[in-house]
């Protein structure tokens, strides 16, 4: 068992911030985990920031197990939550707990679904079951096409009664967290008082319980970000700018440098070596 478990991060509300990253394979869950990260989370954002999908909505299990099992080898210490992607779960919720159970078996610690309120049958059974869950409300990717595209909720007055019911209902069914994404922050607020299990926000202000954010957003690999997004380097850049050099190295001769690699240094006795190797295949013939 990992060191951080639903209980720690639900003890963690009002006491100390809760910071989660996603994270899709083994070297960047690694350096998360090192990074001190408090919940991994493969989400299936990776389905357009690993596979360059226009959305989320072609994810399959297939992946999402994929890739839970090269991340949850990787991590010690943070909780690793995985996505359950859109389809999953939302026609049958026998084959939502069968989804749940794989991703559980592939080394995740808890399950993340969208929605909340509608859910809430599926949240309650997984719980009793023993599988954490944490819902998600606000903007919720896979509902995209009806919500009319990524866009700020929490205007409208139905929308902050569907986030708070969502999230109220998710607090009764025992999940263990919220991510509340892209709303306006008094919403965010509103939610966060009103419930005892944590938030934590994704474009959603500074009045919530904890912050996501997507790997490649943070670290700078697109450019083409969320306006959300605090973009912490510009590993793009600099991969782009090493990948060059090495061109430029293998163009130019400049590389592989002396130091990279190994000659004999008798060359008599590779000469007599060789003499040998190529007159035995030359008798071994075609
Ligand atoms: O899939 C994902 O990365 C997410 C985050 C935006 C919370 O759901």
């Amino acid at each position: 068992m990992r060191e951080t478990t639903p209980r720690k991060i639900i003890e963690m509300k009002g006491k100390e911030p809760i910071v989660m990253v996603t994270a899709y394979d083994y070297p960047s869950a690694l350096i998360a985990d090192r990074a001190g990260m408090d919940i991994i989370f493969v989400g299936d954002s990776l389905g357009m920031v690993v596979y360059g999908e226009p959305n989320t909505l072609n994810v399959s299990m297939e992946q999402m197990v994929f890739h839970t099992r090269a991340v949850s080898k990787a991590v010690k210490r943070a909780l690793v939550l995985a996505d359950m992607p859109f389809g999953s779960y939302e026609i049958d919720p026998e084959e939502g707990v069968r989804n749940a159970v794989k991703l559980i078996q592939a080394g995740a610690d808890a399950v993340k679904i969208e929605g909340g309120y509608d859910h809430r049958k599926l949240v309650k059974k997984l719980v009793r079951m023993g599988i954490p869950v944490m819902g998600h409300t606000g903007l919720t990717p896979q509902r995209y096409l009806r919500l009319g595209g990524y866009r700020l909720m929490g205007e409208a007055e139905e929308e902050i009664e569907e986030i708070l019911r969502d999230a109220k209902a998710l607090e009764r069914a025992g999940a263990f967290a919220v991510v509340i994404e892209f709303t306006l922050a008094d919403v965010a607020k509103l939610v966060t008082e009103e419930v005892s299990i944590p938030t934590i926000g994704i474009g959603a202000g500074p009045y919530v319980d904890g912050q996501v954010l997507v790997w490649h957003d943070l670290l700078g690999i697109y450019e083409n970000i969320p306006p959300f997004v605090k973009k912490y380097a510009d590993i793009g850049s600099m991969i782009q700018l090493a990948l060059e050099n090495y061109r430029e190295d293998v163009k130019g001769l400049q590389f592989p440098g002396r130091e990279h690699y190994w000659e004999y240094l008798d060359k008599n006795d590779f000469e007599r070596k060789k003499r040998r190797v190529l007159e035995r295949l030359e008798e071994e013939g075609p």
